[in-house]
């Protein structure tokens, strides 16, 4: 039978939650391009530039400590953490107050300063950095928990707690935050719901529109937008916390947050298995889905060049041989008995049967980390490769791996590689293509294909990363234009002047 532990080696970086370094990495050494080169077609708004009276109002207001404007010291808030993007800010402001944002957004929106909110800087789109000189308002110091009802599970933060601080300071009163994500070690609450984050969970505990009970968020003009309700049921009129949430900055900067949080739960399974066809993963899950029901918690594919970046760039080692394909399935539920004895059942028809050859299972936290690496450093260590042109698609779950088959013709050995990771129980592929640099003339053969293939299936062209910098072009082929204007309608009235995050999420 499975249960037990085979092979796995010591994790020697990249445990999960570890905080990323923003920008000394030993690795894809050099600053990317400046976005206004790479991407030369887009051209800076007719905003205002940054003077020393303006810096001067923001020293008076915040104190000299709390403005950067210094160049070195503003490049790490000018780069996205991919390095895919780069702007060049003279001005980062760290307000510790909504008051304080208020009066920021208020002088920027009179003086038409562009503005780029930034949370924990992981944002995988480019929404994150300026794209020409936007100033900075980054929200890490925002950083307080400002209560935790146990009886309710509600929890009411500013908008730059950092995700897993919130998680550990949850388990201590058995409650746990209901999203999860490679980046938690970094990103802030605030970014999570600005992007609508979705993550390594979201099959159990769903989406942030159903898990956030309300925010307060500043406005373009500096009104600040009580709707910090931490009730959960509201029906007065039109829910506008929505508008916040995956709005990714461009309606309004996200200051505090009440969110449901689900029990800690009291037993935790995870088994990593290998498959040989991406059939075989569909079999697999939907025999999951039977068996295991209501405590499944997480269903997440690896495909072999997937988990050689971490075998192999990172060092961490696989428990199980080498096969096409892998599936973690994790439980999260009440009764230790009743959910390994499910576990087991699952697995011992899913290798019965023959749609899973090898595997891996333990309920010991240590093992579950260590499996969990596996998967979430992917990311990372995808970055040694060079550069990665990254996709995140949602997709019919029939048709979920064939873009990675057909990227492989397509672009062939002119990739350093091209793998697919993701979210199977929510149809969300990662597709990834590192090559040695950027190239104009690989993107070119990338988009806008990835884009139109998957519009053909019916799918979304971001699932759960957002449109950022590099997407508001093709935003059509998963909106109509109606819906595209009514979004646009929605920015004139929320931020006339338009300052908040500009060149980002809505189309030219
Ligand atoms: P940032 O990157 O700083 O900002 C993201 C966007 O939100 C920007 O447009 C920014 O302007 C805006 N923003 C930030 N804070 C605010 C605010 N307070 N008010 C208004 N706008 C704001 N994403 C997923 O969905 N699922 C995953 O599984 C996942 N895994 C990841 C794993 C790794 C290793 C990495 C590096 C990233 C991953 N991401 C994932 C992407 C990223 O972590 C998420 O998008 C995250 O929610 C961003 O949070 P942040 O605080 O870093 O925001
Ligand atoms: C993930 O699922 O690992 C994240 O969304 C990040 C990525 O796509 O690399
Ligand atoms: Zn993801």
């Amino acid at each position: 039978m499975l249960r037990g532990w085979r092979g796995l080696g010591v994790i020697r970086s990249a445990s999960p939650g570890t905080r990323f370094p923003q920008y000394t990495r030993g690795y894809a050494a050099g600053l990317p391009e400046l976005t206004k080169d790479r991407y030369s077609h887009v051209k800076r708004g007719n905003f205002a530039t940054l003077e020393q009276n303006h810096l001067k109002f923001f020293t008076d207001l915040l104190g000299e400590n709390r403005v950067v404007s210094n160049p070195s010291d503003c490049q790490a808030y000018n780069v996205d953490w991919i390095r895919s993007v780069r702007g060049y800010s003279n001005c980062v402001l760290k307000p510790r107050t909504t008051q304080e944002v208020s009066e920021i957004l208020a002088f920027c929106n009179r003086h038409r300063l562009a503005v780029c909110p930034q949370g924990g800087n992981t944002g995988l789109v480019g929404g994150s950095v300026p794209v020409f000189d936007e100033i900075i308002v980054n929200t890490g110091l925002m950083n307080k928990i400002l209560s935790i009802d146990e009886i309710s599970g509600v929890l009411v933060c500013e908008a730059g707690c950092v995700l897993e601080t919130l998680d550990d300071r949850l388990a201590e009163k058995d409650l746990m935050m209901p999203l999860d994500l490679g980046a938690k070690g970094s990103c802030h609450i605030g970014g999570n719901i600005s992007t609508n984050a979705g993550g390594l969970r979201l099959l159990r505990y769903g989406n942030l529109h159903g898990s956030v009970l309300g925010l307060e968020a500043v406005k373009a003009d500096g009104e600040i937008m009580d709707l910090l309700s931490t009730l959960k049921k509201d029906n007065t009129g039109f829910h506008l916390k929505h508008l916040f949430i995956g709005s990714e900055g461009t309606l309004g900067l996200v200051t505090k947050i009440a969110i449901q949080c689900p029990p800690k739960p009291k037993a935790t399974n995870v088994s990593f298995l290998g498959l040989q066809t991406f059939e075989n993963v569909l079999e697999t899950f939907q025999l999951a889905r039977k068996e295991l029901g209501e405590i499944l918690s997480s269903f997440e594919l690896i495909d072999a060049l997937s988990l050689d970046i971490v075998t192999g760039h990172l060092g961490l080692k696989s428990p199980i041989q080498d096969f096409p394909f892998y599936v973690l399935v994790e439980t999260q539920g009440s009764n230790a008995t009743h959910d390994e004895d499910k576990m087991n059942r699952f697995l011992e028809i899913a290798m019965k049967t023959g749609t899973v050859e090898d595997g891996t299972v333990t309920n010991e936290d240590s093992k579950i980390k260590a499996i969990w690496a596996l998967r979430e450093s992917i990311t990372e260590g995808l970055l040694r490769d060079g550069y990665v042109f990254k996709y995140d698609l949602s997709l019919p779950i029939k048709e979920f791996y064939g873009i990675v088959t057909e990227f492989r013709k397509r672009i062939g050995e002119d990739a350093v590689r091209i793998c697919g990771y993701g979210h199977v129980g929510d149809g969300n592929i990662h597709l990834n293509i590192s090559t040695k640099e950027f190239s104009q003339d690989i993107l070119k053969r990338i988009e806008p294909f990835v884009y139109e293939h998957t519009s053909q299936l019916r799918g979304s062209v971001s699932a759960e990363h957002g449109i950022g910098f590099r997407k508001p072009k093709y935003v059509h082929y998963s909106k109509t234009e109606p819906a595209i204007n009514l979004m646009k309608d929605i920015k004139r009235i929320m931020d006339p002047n338009g300052i908040l995050n500009p060149y980002k999420v809505l189309p030219s």
